[in-house]
């Protein structure tokens, strides 16, 4: 089948609109309401185009090909109603193009200038329309919307979430927030892009700076371990706005609301700009070479009662020169799990976590069964998937979770339970789940990252997995962190080396414990002892009673205030170039977008010159060249972890306690983004069981591990999970949470 635009042949397919086969063809044609990954509504009529043998212009966006159709963009029929569209379009819209936003990149502008004209035979007074506060990251000039629907459709089909909609007719249509609420999807801010003129704007980035002046480069996501492709626009070395980089296998043309504002934490107060030694009670301001001696006499001294904790969302240059560093000073007590508190796992568990099925796949899947993670706020790119997938193939989604939550897809049955009924739930040798799924289907289970938080983690993966392997599913771990992959890969855990080559002296898997024993030195590399560990009494002690305190970090907290010995000062990711591996075990680098603030450093740089202090081999790229032997060679088939005679984690009649994981702040950037933490985060709760009472309405007291607890925090009840007591806490609070999964008593 075949079409003519402008006279050339063009080969089209049954469902291919006229639009389609122009941009594919790379004919410009001109259009507002029309966008490829949204509905069609045909609302705008800017894209009108001479049909032959129809009677007026037809709209390409919604107009369907014929075999032999001769379709024209630019003879005087077309242009004409272009121009008219064009002029009634602007009946109504300011000439503020000089003070706004929008300038230099505006659709409206641009249009206007190619098919429009240069005079109007309005002259009436223009309507003017008021603004609407609908939060800190999105702001508003509604003087200047269109009507296109292209941020309503958004909400409707992509989000999940209506939140903006259309009221009124003709003059008096308006685009409005539901019930005069802020935007609350974690998608939402995916409407400045969307906005083809300044009605809907970047608050962040509101006149800062000019589009034309910005400088543009790639970049990848480091707030979750989908790997969303980016784009950093900046201006004189700051970064100006962050918008998606369209990439088909992860983020299409979209961006979670922590990618998009998530680098607002960069400029937080806290930053630590010097290397900074300890004398007496303060760290004082010193240099790399005096706290680089230090940290090499440390590793001599103390190598024998040592460890290394490092974050999951440091890169794989950064883990492989970390791990290097150590292990040749006999230091074999890696980690990265700094907020895992079970790991007799450890020794059955893949070589890397992944999804293992590319997210293009989820749209043909026929049922999903989703255990301990509010996806719609966690992975919100992936919640795009589902909802394709239900819209595809009426996929079943079922919800398995410790506490209860709402999702932006329709869900076939949710259930809250403890930690314990979870492992039970999907025990295969006693009982059946709750879930009836087809067997033959293409079903999948997916594990998030907050069931590695429980003290059962390893009876849950178990059990799952056996029942995942009986019910012929795929099992998806996701990781905690944008680089998790990476350290099981590079090797940031004590019993393998990168590769995931077992160590076999290390690999007691069931007495391995990372926060119980003394140390007499800590390397924490890029974690905040506050608020990174699964339980933050269990750390500071551990900090108080070591020797020698090393600490890499971007940030200042009270606990390094008080501990460190030196520190060195980190540049964060959008300060350092790097790599990171995704879920989809797909390797992306990621290059420097501004200097680092101060003397601080990126920390692939700080660790090559201390590792050329006893290997002067190692350069940058060699270090490259292994990491990518290293992947080359892992070869993951599944993700099953079934583990022989594991025990049952006793059961007893206390209260179990859960911390639910916050992905607005699970890295030390995010968690000092104010913008984001006002808009998705406010609300740190205390939830009690419904037959429980607490005496103080203010404050909650807990007594844990011999520990006591204060609280000040708002109280909530909850009927599910029975047993629980769950915690929600976000940024940077002053409050010392405790374990992250333990017993308590109120
Ligand atoms: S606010 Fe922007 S995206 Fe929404 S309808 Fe108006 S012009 Fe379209
Ligand atoms: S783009 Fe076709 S009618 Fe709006």
């Amino acid at each position: 089948m075949h079409i003519y635009i402008n006279d050339t042949k063009y080969e089209v397919s049954e469902n291919d609109t006229i639009i389609q086969v122009a941009d594919r063809n790379e004919i410009h044609i001109p259009r507002f309401c029309y966008h490829k990954r949204l509905s069609i509504v045909a609302s705008c009529r800017m894209c009108l185009v001479d049909v032959e043998g129809a009677k007026y212009p037809q709209p390409a966006c919604s107009t369907l090909v014929r075999d032999g159709m001769k379709v024209n963009t630019t003879n005087t029929s077309a242009s004409q109603a272009q121009k008219n569209t064009m002029e009634f379009l602007l009946i109504n819209h300011p000439l503020d193009c000089p003070i706004c936003d929008q300038a230099g990149e505006c659709e409206l502008q641009d249009v206007s200038l190619e098919h429009g004209d240069y005079k109007s035979a309005y002259n009436e007074i223009k309507r003017t329309v008021i603004d609407k506060d609908i939060g800190d990251l999105v702001s508003t000039e509604m003087t200047r919307c269109i009507h296109c629907s292209r941020c309503v459709r958004f909400g409707e089909e992509v989000a999940g979430i209506k939140e903006l909609g259309m009221t009124g007719r003709g003059e008096e249509t308006k685009i409005e927030t539901f019930i005069n609420q802020g935007l609350s999807s974690q998608l939402s801010g995916n409407v400045i892009d969307l906005c083809p003129v300044g009605a809907l704007n970047n608050s962040l980035y509101k006149y800062s700076a000019r589009t034309w002046d910005l400088k543009q480069t790639s970049s990848i996501s480091s707030n979750d371990c989908l790997g969303s492709n980016i784009f950093y626009h900046t201006y004189k070395d700051e970064i100006k706005r962050c918008i998606p980089k369209e990439d088909e296998e992860i983020n299409l043309s979209w961006l979670s609301d922590n990618d998009r504002f998530g680098y607002e934490g960069i400029k937080s107060d806290d930053r630590i700009l010097h290397p900074l030694i300890r004398r007496g009670d303060n760290l004082e301001k010193t240099d790399f070479n005096t706290i680089s001696d230090y940290l090499i006499e440390s590793l001599k001294l103390y190598s024998k009662k040592s460890c290394g904790i490092m974050s999951a969302q440091s890169s794989c240059e950064e883990m492989y020169l970390f791990q290097h560093l150590l292990r040749e000073n006999n230091i074999g007590k890696i980690d990265h799990r700094s907020k895992e508190c079970d790991f007799r796992y450890q020794k059955n568990f893949p070589t890397i976590p992944s999804f293992d099925i590319k997210l293009s796949e989820i749209k043909n899947l026929d049922n999903i069964i989703i255990i301990g993670t509010n996806v719609s706020k966690e992975f919100p790119i992936l919640s795009i998937y589902f909802r394709e997938a239900i819209k595809n193939n009426d996929t079943s989604i079922f919800s398995f979770a410790t506490y209860e939550f709402e999702e932006n897809f329709p869900l076939k049955k949710s259930h809250v339970l403890n930690s314990q009924e979870l492992a039970d739930c999907f025990n295969t040798s006693t009982t059946e789940t709750n879930v009836d799924i087809d067997k033959t289907g293409n079903n999948l289970i997916i594990l998030g990252p907050a069931i590695s938080y429980l003290s059962n983690y390893s009876n849950i993966l178990n059990n799952i997995s056996r029942y995942a392997e009986s019910n012929n599913m795929k099992l998806s771990l996701l990781g905690d962190q944008a680089n998790t992959s990476g350290a099981w890969a590079m090797g940031i855990v004590p019993h393998r080396l990168p590769g995931g080559v077992a160590i076999n002296k290390t690999d007691k898997s069931g007495n391995y414990e990372l926060l119980s024993d003394t140390d007499d030195l800590l390397v924490i590399y890029n974690l905040e002892p506050e608020y990174d560990f699964s339980d933050d009494n269990k750390i500071l002690e551990k900090l108080k009673k070591s020797k020698a305190n090393i600490f890499f970090s971007s940030y200042m907290t009270e606990s390094i205030k008080k501990y460190a010995h030196i520190v060195f000062p980190l540049s964060t990711q959008v300060e350092s170039s790097g790599s990171y591996i995704n879920t989809n075990k797909k390797l992306q680098q990621y290059e420097k977008i501004i200097n680092p603030l101060g003397e601080s450093k990126d920390g692939a740089d700080i660790l090559l010159t201390i590792c050329n202090s006893f290997d002067s081999s190692l350069t940058h790229e060699g270090v490259k060249k292994s990491i990518r032997a290293i992947l080359a060679k892992i070869n993951v088939n599944n993700n099953f972890v079934q583990i022989a005679n594991l025990d049952n984690v006793k059961n007893s009649n206390f209260l179990e306690k859960i911390v639910i994981r916050n992905p607005n702040s699970s890295n030390p950037t995010l968690r000092r983004c104010n913008s984001l933490l006002n808009t998705h985060d406010n609300d740190d709760y205390f939830s009690i069981p419904l037959d429980k009472t607490v005496s103080d309405n203010d404050k909650i007291i807990l007594n844990e591990n011999n520990n006591k607890l204060k609280l000040t925090i708002k109280q909530k009840k909850h009927a599910k999970p029975i047993n629980t007591v769950l915690v929600k806490i976000g940024g940077t609070h002053k409050e010392k949470i405790g374990a992250y999964n333990t017993e308590v008593d109120l």
